[in-house]
């Protein structure tokens, strides 16, 4: 269920807004982040409340890479895979990635504790390899930086 504040905060907006389909993707994450990631629920309610259909909200949802359709873990850890990246060893890093975590791309370790996804540049391509934890961006990784930051992150409460 939408937390009221949040429902009167998104209704205050779209009453005020000249086009309220543009408010589309606060909406959408406004809800992820009441319930953690677009459920059915949270679709229907963000359809309802833009006059728009669940199918056209599922059409924008699924487009953009973080809008998450399914339940996703504490830590969301977008790895990118453009170009530069690719470049600068993606792929050794993504490998490194999915054995420490023990999970293929796409797939959250079991203690729910950490996702992970690709993703396209992050705009630190001067910094490649890249990747984003929630919203914190990590540049020049190597596995030693990658343990690093998984350790810290899987001793948080
Ligand atoms: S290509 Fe990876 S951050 Fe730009």
């Amino acid at each position: 269920m939408l937390p009221s504040a949040v429902k009167t905060e998104l209704e205050r907006r779209i009453a005020e807004a000249d086009h309220p389909k543009e408010l589309v993707v606060d909406v959408m994450m406004a809800c992820q982040a009441a319930y953690g990631y677009l459920s059915d629920e949270a679709v229907a309610i963000a359809a309802g409340m833009l006059d728009m259909t669940p199918l056209e909200i599922e059409e924008l949802a699924t487009f953009y890479n973080y809008i998450y359709r399914e339940p996703v873990g504490r830590y969301v850890i977008h790895i990118c895979d453009s170009v530069v990246c690719w470049m600068e060893g993606y792929i050794p890093l993504r490998d490194y990635l999915c054995q420490t975590l023990g999970i293929e791309m796409g797939e959250t370790t079991p203690d729910g504790r950490f996702t992970l996804l690709p993703a396209c540049c992050l705009g630190y391509c001067d910094r490649a390899p890249a990747m984003m934890v929630n919203k914190r961006v990590y540049g020049f990784l190597t596995p030693e930086k990658i343990d690093a930051i998984i350790d810290e992150l899987s001793s948080e409460e």
